[in-house]
């Protein structure tokens, strides 16, 4: 079985979290293993599952095949730089040695690298039939991804020349690049990748995704679909207020849609209530998938 990722990626308070949820416990109610993760600094799946996750894989209560983690940068840091360190600590069992080269992987991009590097991981799994990334807001996610790009090239520039990456010694992340690589593909991948971007039915947020949807096609990355959030139900708009906005957002979901010819749009009305708990992203998820499977 090969595993299938979707990404959610958009600004802010636009509804990922609540899309990537949505997504998760429906592919989980049709019985699929899946496990999501956020990627988010600000991550806030512990609220909105209402319990504790934290950085590690966690069973969602009330559900046998739902998994959830979110990422802590520090403990990632953590996590990396000891098993950088385990082959060395095995030949040399010299703590001096050991000392120097843990200055040494302690550069300034040390802590990017590993919170990539966790990322990188899910990326080889085969345990879970999907895996969904809530990621943080999007010049972020588009720099994770860019990361590896670089990392890659630098790995393999340094290894030709002094030896020294800005993580330290070439030999200790020697073996990364392959594991970089096999993730770029599988990112570039559209038949293992959906790259889906959330946004609010407005002219600033259209602006926003486009750009971004064009930064991620750069690194070869095609954009799957389209979630326009936040769409007031027709029977809501009674009053003047409510009549323009809606006509503002209708207008923005058609300029979407010429803006995103060959790019599947999906809308989702907005609750009278938070998206929060199991039975509201079944809710959400009836909405926003209509019966149809995930595919
Ligand atoms: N369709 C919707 N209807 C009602 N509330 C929503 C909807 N989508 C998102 N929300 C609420 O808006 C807030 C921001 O959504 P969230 O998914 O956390 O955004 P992001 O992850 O992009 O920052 C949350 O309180 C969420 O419950
Ligand atoms: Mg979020």
């Amino acid at each position: 079985m090969e595993t299938k990722f979707i990404f959610f990626s958009g600004k802010g308070g636009v509804g990922k979290t609540s899309m990537a949820c949505t997504t998760a416990v429906r592919c989980a109610d049709q019985g699929k293993k899946t496990l999501i993760v956020t990627t988010d600094p600000a991550a806030n799946l512990s609220d909105v599952f209402e319990q504790e996750i934290g950085h590690n894989i966690t069973l969602i209560q009330g559900t046998s095949n739902l998994f959830a983690m979110e990422i802590d940068p520090d403990k990632a840091t953590e996590e990396y730089k000891e098993r950088l360190l385990a082959p060395m600590k095995q030949l040399f069992l010299d703590e001096e040695m050991i000392h120097v080269a843990e200055e040494q992987i302690s550069g300034p991009c040390t802590e990017e690298m590993a919170s990539f590097d966790k990322f990188v991981d899910f990326m080889e799994d085969s345990e879970y039939e999907v895996i969904i990334f809530d990621t943080a807001p999007t010049g972020h996610t588009i720099r994770l991804l860019e990361l590896p790009v670089d990392w890659s090239k630098h790995i393999e520039e340094s290894a030709k020349g002094s030896g020294q990456t800005c993580m330290g010694p070439v030999s200790l992340i020697q073996e990364n690049k392959q594991k970089f690589d096999a993730a770029i593909s599988k990112l570039r991948d559209k038949t293992r990748t959906e790259f889906i971007f959330v946004m609010q039915p407005e002219q600033t947020s259209l602006d926003e995704t486009l750009r971004a949807s064009n930064e991620l096609e750069r690194l070869g990355i095609p954009t799957s679909k389209l979630i326009i959030n936040g769409i007031i139900p027709s029977s809501e708009v009674v009053t003047p207020f409510f009549k323009k906005r809606h006509e503002m957002q209708h207008a923005n979901i058609e300029k979407a849609m010429k803006t995103f010819l060959h790019i599947e749009i999906k809308t989702m009305e907005l609750f009278d209530t938070e998206l929060k708990g199991l039975d509201m992203f079944r809710l959400s998820g009836e909405k926003l998938f209509s019966g149809v499977e995930i595919k």
